[in-house]
This record gives C-alpha cells, sequence and structure tokens, in this order.
C-alpha cells in the first residue's frame, strides 16, 4: 500500500541518477588530504550564493550552530524571530553549544520590523550581552501561528543587513530552503546571500539529497567555522560520497522545485473547504503548506493519527496547525488521497 508523505521534504530517497552519481564519485579522506568531489560542491556552493568559501557538514543544524560559534562569544546574544527553527527546533543548540542569550522577535510571516530589532540592539555596556548576530530564515518555515514556506522579501532582507552594518553586526541567514525561494521568487540565490554575512543551505530538503548542509561566508569567517566543524565533530571523511549527490541535486533539483510550489498551492485549495480546516491558499508561496484545525471534534493530533491509519503522513506543528510539505516523492496522486482521507474523517 503506497504512503502519501506529507511530513516534510526531508523524506526522499535518491534517485537511481542520484545514486548512480554517488557511487561513481571520485573520494578522498577529507580531513587527511581532502576529498575532491567535497571540494567540488563546497566551490559550487559558494560561486551560487557569491561568498569566499563553504563547508560541508552532515545537517542545516549543524550548519546553524557553526555559524553561532563562529560569529560569538559566550555570554553573546543573538537576534531572531521567535518561531524561527534555530529557536525552536535546534534543541536549545545556541544556549547550550555556545553560550550565548536568544532574544526573540515576532514575526508570523518572517520579516522582523526594523525598528524592533534597532531597539533590540543592545547599548555597548559592560553590563549589558553584546548583540553579536542577527539570525533570518530564508525561506521562513513558519512554526508560530501564521502561514508556512514564506519568501522573506529582498528589501526586507537588505534593510535588516543595513541596520546590522551600521551597528557593524554580522547577518545569518538559515537558508535551509533558500533554493525554494529563490524558484518563488526569481531572485538569484547570490542576492538573497548577499543579505547575510554566513549562510547555510540543506541539500536535504527540497533538493532531494539523503543527507548533507553547507555553511558559506567570507574569509575570517570560514577559518573560525572550519574549527567550529571539526569541534562539533562534523568534519566528515569519504564524504564525496555525499557531496555528489549535493552536486547532482543543485544540477537537476533546482528548477523542479517549483513543481513543489504548485502542489503546494493545489493542496492548499483542496484543503480549505473541507470542513474545520483552514489553509490560506493566496498565503502559500513555497512548499509548506499549514492547515489551521477548526473543527470541533479534532484536533491537529487526531487529524494526524486518524490520517495514518490511511496511509498518509502529516505533522502536527503546533497546538492548532497541521503541517504538509510537498517534496519529489509526493505528487497530485497523494493530494487526491488526502482529500479523500480527510472527507472520510471530517464527515
Ligand atoms: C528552516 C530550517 N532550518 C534548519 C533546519 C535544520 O536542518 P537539519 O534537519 O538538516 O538539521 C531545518 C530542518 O527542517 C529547517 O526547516
Amino acid at each position: 500500500m503506497r504512503v502519501s508523505d506529507f511530513r516534510s521534504d526531508t523524506v526522499t530517497r535518491p534517485s537511481r541518477e542520484m545514486l548512480e552519481a554517488m557511487v561513481s564519485a571520485e573520494l578522498g579522506d577529507d580531513v587527511l588530504e581532502g576529498d575532491p568531489t567535497v571540494a567540488r560542491l563546497e566551490a559550487r556552493v559558494a560561486d551560487l550564493l557569491g561568498k569566499d568559501g563553504a563547508w560541508f557538514v552532515p545537517s542545516g543544524t549543524m550548519a546553524n550552530s557553526v555559524a553561532i560559534g563562529s560569529w560569538t562569544r559566550h555570554g553573546d546574544e543573538i537576534l531572531l524571530e521567535r518561531s524561527a527553527h534555530m529557536v525552536q527546533w535546534e534543541a536549545g543548540a545556541a544556549g547550550a553549544l555556545h553560550g550565548v542569550q536568544s532574544t526573540t522577535i515576532v514575526a508570523e510571516d518572517g520579516c522582523m520590523p526594523l525598528e524592533e530589532l534597532r531597539r533590540s540592539i543592545r547599548l555597548r555596556s559592560l553590563h549589558c550581552p553584546k548583540t553579536a548576530l542577527i539570525c533570518v530564515e530564508q525561506t521562513f518555515m513558519g512554526s508560530g501561528a501564521g502561514p508556512g514556506g514564506r519568501v522573506v522579501p529582498l528589501e526586507h532582507l537588505r534593510a535588516i543587513k543595513r541596520l546590522a552594518a551600521e551597528h557593524s553586526i554580522p547577518v545569518h541567514m538559515d537558508g535551509a530552503r533558500l533554493m525554494n525561494a529563490v524558484v518563488a521568487s526569481g531572485v538569484p540565490a547570490h542576492e538573497y546571500a548577499a543579505c547575510a554575512d554566513s549562510v547555510s543551505l540543506c541539500l536535504s530538503k527540497g533538493l532531494g539529497c539523503p543527507v548533507g548542509s553547507l555553511i558559506a561566508g567570507p574569509r575570517e569567517f570560514l577559518e573560525r567555522a572550519r574549527l567550529m566543524r571539526k569541534r562539533l565533530g562534523g568534519w566528515m571523511r569519504q564524504s564525496g560520497l555525499l557531496a555528489a549527490a549535493g552536486l547532482y541535486a543543485l544540477q537537476n533539483n533546482v528548477q523542479r522545485l517549483a513543481e513543489d510550489h504548485d502542489l503546494a498551492k493545489e493542496l492548499a485549495s483542496v484543503l480549505d473547504p473541507l470542513p474545520g480546516l483552514e489553509c490560506s491558499p493566496d498565503k502559500v508561496e513555497s512548499n509548506i503548506v499549514m492547515a489551521r484545525v477548526t473543527h470541533p471534534k479534532h484536533t491537529p493530533e487526531t487529524l494526524m493519527a486518524e490520517l495514518k491509519r490511511r496511509n498518509v503522513l502529516v505533522l502536527p506543528q503546533n497546538a492548532t496547525t497541521l503541517r504538509f510539505v510537498t517534496h519529489l516523492d509526493v505528487s497530485t496522486e497523494d493530494v487526491a488521497r488526502v482529500v479523500v482521507a480527510l472527507d472520510e474523517i471530517l464527515g
């Protein structure tokens, strides 16, 4: 029985062509003499993002952690949106691993208001933590009450970068789904990336790789970031095997993200009229659909369980919202199966 898996774009299996690219990759020990395929991937991503270089790491969480550890010192503070992945879903890494305090600003669409950001930057005083980093997320996944997968407008990111520069504060972009924003908006990756000093990029989400993320930035940052990657245990050995999947994905799986975005819109527009669900199809900008559950008899948890019995997998995002993510391994047939299942469940 086919399972329609809308839990995340991380659930994809590598295609035959991707696997072929992996098995034929030229390999080395990246920690010793270097791995040529990893070096090619790092150069490719640095070029894509217009940065001096990039390091290959196992996960988006580690890429973000490398960035925090490289830009801050214990006792510093970082500014970011309250439901940003780095706040909500990274198990408190900023505090636990790097000793920094996270000060959060609420912006359900991911656009932290400039005036509030300005007010949140601390005085340079012995009494205050140093505001050492501002973090933005593109696309903004949105774990709060707002819609998900939003494309933060280029002009807004530019304004944040200008404000940060006035205060000599670096900006880190959690670009786990940056390529979704690129395809949704038509803005080149390097233009978004120019709004940040360091950028993380995930290969294991919409791009369809089994593993891997990169952290890119300027030369001085990269030196600290390399040490941080080493300390976190993220410097891998024959990782060209995984980098080959990344090179394949950047070549073949970027433009097709538009299909995921179209499917997400289609899904939102068929879910929205169902009793007890609200999805705002007009607010779906990339591959994430947040469905607010208003049904008197159901919660996101009960719907998840009922859907699972019908071989449809989804995740509750919070107490009121169910999340659907489109990706390489779901199609219009899977959307049709969701609708049949929900018709049965919601009555
Ligand atoms: C916006 C965002 N940033 C970072 C990450 C972390 O990526 P990983 O699961 O590879 O650690 C995710 C994962 O879903 C994400 O959605």
